[in-house]
């Protein structure tokens, strides 16, 4: 008897020992890199596409790239990054050849923001958003407007502070987060006519759904309707302070969601942040000023074929 629970014991302390050392190795440890794939790529740099580019940048970029000192792309602190990821800085991404991305290929920076890996072969963590159903035009043109004249993007030599990512983010990196597949098939543009189309493909690519539905860690990237609590709101998202702001419903419910809004008024809502009955949306909702009334109405079109959720989020104002 007590050499069974002599070897028990050896056992069971033989686990805590493992479970230790790894949790040690992983704390130690960096975030996870992968292999890279050489794939073929260079952007088509005409101004349609770097001007198409530039209004992707400004709605999906800035609000972590650009910063507001030197009035270009050259990073800053990512205050809207959960507390518990650690301390975040979104990097240099000028033309600079040693402090930004002037060393890159087209290629390269395709395939980091289609996979989530970098350069050098390391995972950029969830706080880098990645763009797997983006259509290949849309991705060409904001690698053309981060090639062009643009005075946002033209070299400028300032170092970046590096990120101090946090054990449970390296743990999640290693766990939970995953590159994407380099798509196999080409991604095409949606059928601007059809509106409802045009909505959806919005919707998923500007990135309402991912701050709009249940968590960030159900999220589905790859097919979005499958994301868990899909547009129903709730999510925790930080503003500049790093104060939690739960995300509304967007669902056509008629009580806890839209269901009862006009197109105008959304329009009003997501490009300038007025809504009806309350003080102005605010930071991390930025109003999206580049879409035409056309596309963020298409967005409440899609926005009204969706499974209603009954899901009711209370407002959160700061004073
Ligand atoms: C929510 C904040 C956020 C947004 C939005 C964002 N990024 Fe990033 N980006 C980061 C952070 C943080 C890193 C550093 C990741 C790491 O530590 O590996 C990064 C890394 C990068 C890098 C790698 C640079 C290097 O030197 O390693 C490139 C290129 C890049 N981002 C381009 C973009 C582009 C283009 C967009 C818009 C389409 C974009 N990012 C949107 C936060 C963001
Ligand atoms: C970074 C996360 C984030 C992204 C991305 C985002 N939103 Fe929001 N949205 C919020 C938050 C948080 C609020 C609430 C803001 C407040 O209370 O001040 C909000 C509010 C709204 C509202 C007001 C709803 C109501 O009931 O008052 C609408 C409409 C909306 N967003 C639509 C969109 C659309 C459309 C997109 C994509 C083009 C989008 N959002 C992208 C976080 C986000």
């Amino acid at each position: 008897m007590k050499k069974i629970l002599k070897r028990i014991g050896v056992a069971v302390g033989a686990v805590i020992v493992l479970g230790l050392g790894a949790l040690l190795y992983i704390g130690m440890s960096d975030i996870p890199s992968y292999e890279t794939e050489a794939i073929d790529f260079q952007a088509e740099r005409s101004p349609a596409a770097i001007a198409r580019g530039k209004k992707l940048v400004l709605m999906l970029c800035v609000n972590c790239h650009l910063n507001r000192e030197t009035g270009k792309l050259t990073g800053k602190r990512v205050l809207d990054a959960p507390p518990e990821f650690g301390e975040i800085y979104a990097p240099n991404i000028t033309q600079d050849r040693k402090y930004g991305i002037g060393d890159w290929t087209d290629a390269e920076l395709l395939y980091l923001l289609r996979t989530g890996i970098k350069k050098d072969g390391q995972y950029a963590p969830p706080y880098m958003p990645k763009f797997p159903t983006m259509a290949d035009e849309d991705l060409n043109a904001v690698i053309a407007f981060l090639r062009s004249n643009d005075p946002m993007v033209t070299a400028a030599s300032i170092p970046d502070t590096p990120s101090a990512p946090s054990f449970l983010t390296k743990l999640l990196c290693r766990v939970a987060f995953k590159p994407f597949p380099m798509p196999t098939a080409p991604i095409p543009l949606p059928d601007t006519n059809n509106l409802v189309e045009l909505g959806a493909y919005l919707a998923h690519n500007l990135d309402c759904f991912s701050c709009h539905s249940a968590d960030f860690a159900t999220n589905n990237y790859l097919n979005p309707r499958r994301s868990k609590g899909y547009f129903a709101g709730g999510n925790k998202t930080f503003d500049e302070q790093g104060r939690v702001k739960r995300t509304p419903n967007l669902t056509p419910d008629k009580e806890t969601g839209i269901g009862n809004w006009t197109a105008e008024e959304f329009i009003n809502a997501v490009k300038y942040g007025i809504v009806k009955d309350g003080p102005a949306l605010t930071y991390p909702m930025m109003p999206y000023v580049h879409l035409t009334d056309r596309e963020a109405g298409a967005i409440f079109a899609y926005l009204q074929t969706i499974p209603p959720i009954k899901n009711k989020v209370e407002r959160t104002v700061y004073e």
